[in-house]
C-alpha cells in the first residue's frame, strides 16, 4: 500500500518535474526572438538608428511606439501595421465625399450647408465646391482653413471623418510636383504627386525630438553642405531655418521639408514614423493649425 503511494508520488514529481521543464524551455525558446527583433532594428533602419533611438525614449508606451518597430523589423509589414492613407484616395477632395448617395443620404455640400443652416442659421445656398467656401471665410475667426479642420478633426470618437477616414490630412491635402502642399479640388490645375501617411500622434515637441546628436540639425546641415553645398553653420532650432526659407521667398520652408520627409521611394520618415503630418503639425485650442519648429 504505502509503497503503491510513494511510487505515484513519484510519478507524479515527474511528470510535474516534465512539465516544468518543458515550459521553460518553450518560454526561453521565444526569448531571444525578442532580442533578435532588437537587435535588428538599427541594422533596418541603418542611418537614421540614433535618431530613433531618441523617439524611442520620448514615447515607450505609445503603442504606435510598436507599430514603428514592426514596420523597421520588416517593412513588407508596414502596411498592415500603420494605417497609410495615399493622397490620391479621394481625388477631388471634399466632393469626393460630400456626394448625394440618396435622397435620405444626401451629404453633398449643400445638404451640409441646409443642415447648418438648420443647426445655427448659416446661410443657405446652392454650393459646387470649396472655392465658394474659401470666399466666404477669408482670414479670421472662422476662416476656411480653421472651420474645415473644427468640423473633421475635432471631438475624438464622437466624430465620423475621424472613425471612419482615419482623421487622414490626405483625405484633402496634397503636394503638387512642385511640392506645394494645396487642398485637393482648390488647386485644379496643379499635377499631383502621391504620397501616403498615417494619423499618428506621437506628441513630438519640435524637429529637435527626432534630429538628435548625429542627426541634429546642424548636422543635417552638415551632410547637405557635403551632398550639394547648403550653406554649413550652427543652428539651435527650426525656426532659425525661416531666415533663408522665408514662406514668401524662393525656397519656402514648407516645400523643401514636405519633400525631404514625405517623398521618395525608400523615405524613412515615411516608414518609420508613419509619414506623419502630427510630427510637425498641431491643432491649437483656437483651431488654428501651426506648426511645431
Ligand atoms: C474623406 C471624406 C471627406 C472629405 C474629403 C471631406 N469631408 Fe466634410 N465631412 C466628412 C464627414 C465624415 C463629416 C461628418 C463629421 C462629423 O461626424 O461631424 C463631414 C462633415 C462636413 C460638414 C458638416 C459640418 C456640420 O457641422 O454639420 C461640412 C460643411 C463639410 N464636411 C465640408 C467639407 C469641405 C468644405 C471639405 C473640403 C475642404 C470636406 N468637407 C472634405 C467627410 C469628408
Ligand atoms: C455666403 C457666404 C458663405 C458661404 C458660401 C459659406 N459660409 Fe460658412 N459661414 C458664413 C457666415 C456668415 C458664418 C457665420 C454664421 C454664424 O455664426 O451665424 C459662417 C459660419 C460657418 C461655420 C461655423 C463657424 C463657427 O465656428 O462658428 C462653419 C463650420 C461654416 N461656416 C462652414 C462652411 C463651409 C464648409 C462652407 C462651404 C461648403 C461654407 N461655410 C460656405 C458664410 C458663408
Ligand atoms: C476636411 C479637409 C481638411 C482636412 C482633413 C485637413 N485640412 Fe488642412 N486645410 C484645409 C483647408 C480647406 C485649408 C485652407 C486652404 C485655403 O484657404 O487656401 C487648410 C489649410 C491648412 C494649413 C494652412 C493654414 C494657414 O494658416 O494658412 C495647414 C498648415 C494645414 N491645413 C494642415 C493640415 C494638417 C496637418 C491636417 C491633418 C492633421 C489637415 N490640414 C487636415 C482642409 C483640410
Ligand atoms: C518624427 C521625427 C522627425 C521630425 C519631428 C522631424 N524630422 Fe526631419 N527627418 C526625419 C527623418 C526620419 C529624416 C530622413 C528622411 C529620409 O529618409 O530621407 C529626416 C530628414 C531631415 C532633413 C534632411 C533632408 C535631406 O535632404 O537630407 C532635414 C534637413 C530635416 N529632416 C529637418 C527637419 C526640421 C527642420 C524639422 C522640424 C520642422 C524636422 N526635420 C522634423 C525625422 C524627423
Ligand atoms: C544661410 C541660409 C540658409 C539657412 C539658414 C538654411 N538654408 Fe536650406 N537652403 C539654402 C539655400 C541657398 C538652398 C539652395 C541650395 C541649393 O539648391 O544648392 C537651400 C536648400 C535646402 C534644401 C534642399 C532643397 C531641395 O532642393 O530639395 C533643404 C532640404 C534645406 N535647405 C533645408 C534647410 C533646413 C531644414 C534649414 C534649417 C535647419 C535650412 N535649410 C537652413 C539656404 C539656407
Ligand atoms: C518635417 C515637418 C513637417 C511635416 C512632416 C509636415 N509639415 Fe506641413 N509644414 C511644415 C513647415 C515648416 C511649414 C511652413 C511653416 C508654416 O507655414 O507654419 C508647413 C506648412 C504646411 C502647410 C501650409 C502651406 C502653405 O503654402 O502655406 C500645409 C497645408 C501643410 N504644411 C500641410 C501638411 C500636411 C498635410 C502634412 C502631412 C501630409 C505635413 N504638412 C507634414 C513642416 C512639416
Amino acid at each position: 500500500m504505502r509503497k503503491g503511494k510513494i511510487l505515484i508520488l513519484l510519478l507524479g514529481i515527474l511528470f510535474i518535474t516534465a512539465l516544468f521543464i518543458a515550459g521553460c524551455g518553450g518560454g526561453q525558446a521565444e526569448e531571444p526572438k525578442e532580442d533578435q527583433q532588437q537587435a535588428e532594428e538599427p541594422k533596418a533602419d541603418e542611418q537614421k538608428a540614433d535618431k530613433q533611438e531618441g523617439q524611442k525614449e520620448e514615447a515607450t508606451e505609445e503603442p504606435a511606439e510598436q507599430d514603428k518597430e514592426e514596420a523597421t523589423e520588416d517593412s513588407s509589414k508596414e502596411e498592415g501595421k500603420m494605417v497609410y492613407v495615399s493622397s490620391d484616395e479621394k481625388p477631388e477632395g471634399c466632393v469626393s465625399c460630400h456626394t448625394k448617395e440618396s435622397e435620405e443620404k444626401d451629404y453633398s455640400l449643400t445638404a451640409e450647408l441646409t443642415a447648418m443652416s438648420d443647426e445655427f442659421g448659416h446661410p443657405k445656398m446652392d454650393i459646387q465646391g470649396p472655392e465658394q467656401c474659401q470666399m466666404c471665410h477669408p482670414d479670421g475667426e472662422i476662416s476656411f482653413d480653421k472651420v474645415a479642420h473644427k468640423i473633421h478633426l475635432t471631438g475624438g470618437e464622437e466624430n465620423h471623418f475621424i472613425t471612419s477616414y482615419e482623421g487622414s490630412c490626405l483625405q484633402c491635402h496634397a503636394l503638387t510636383d512642385e511640392n506645394e502642399m494645396v487642398v485637393k479640388g482648390l488647386a485644379k490645375d496643379a499635377e499631383l504627386q502621391v504620397i501616403k501617411s498615417a494619423s499618428l500622434d506621437l506628441e513630438t515637441e519640435s524637429c529637435g525630438t527626432c534630429h538628435q546628436n548625429d542627426y541634429s540639425l546642424t548636422n543635417e546641415l552638415t551632410k547637405m553642405n557635403e551632398e550639394f553645398g547648403h550653406p554649413k553653420m550652427e543652428i539651435s532650432s527650426g525656426e532659425d531655418c525661416l531666415m533663408c526659407h522665408k514662406a514668401d521667398g524662393d525656397i519656402p520652408l514648407d516645400k523643401v521639408l514636405h519633400k525631404a520627409h514625405l517623398t521618395g521611394e525608400e523615405n524613412s520618415f515615411v516608414a518609420n514614423y508613419g509619414g506623419s503630418c502630427l510630427n510637425c503639425h498641431d491643432l491649437n485650442d483656437s483651431g488654428k493649425m501651426t506648426t511645431k519648429l
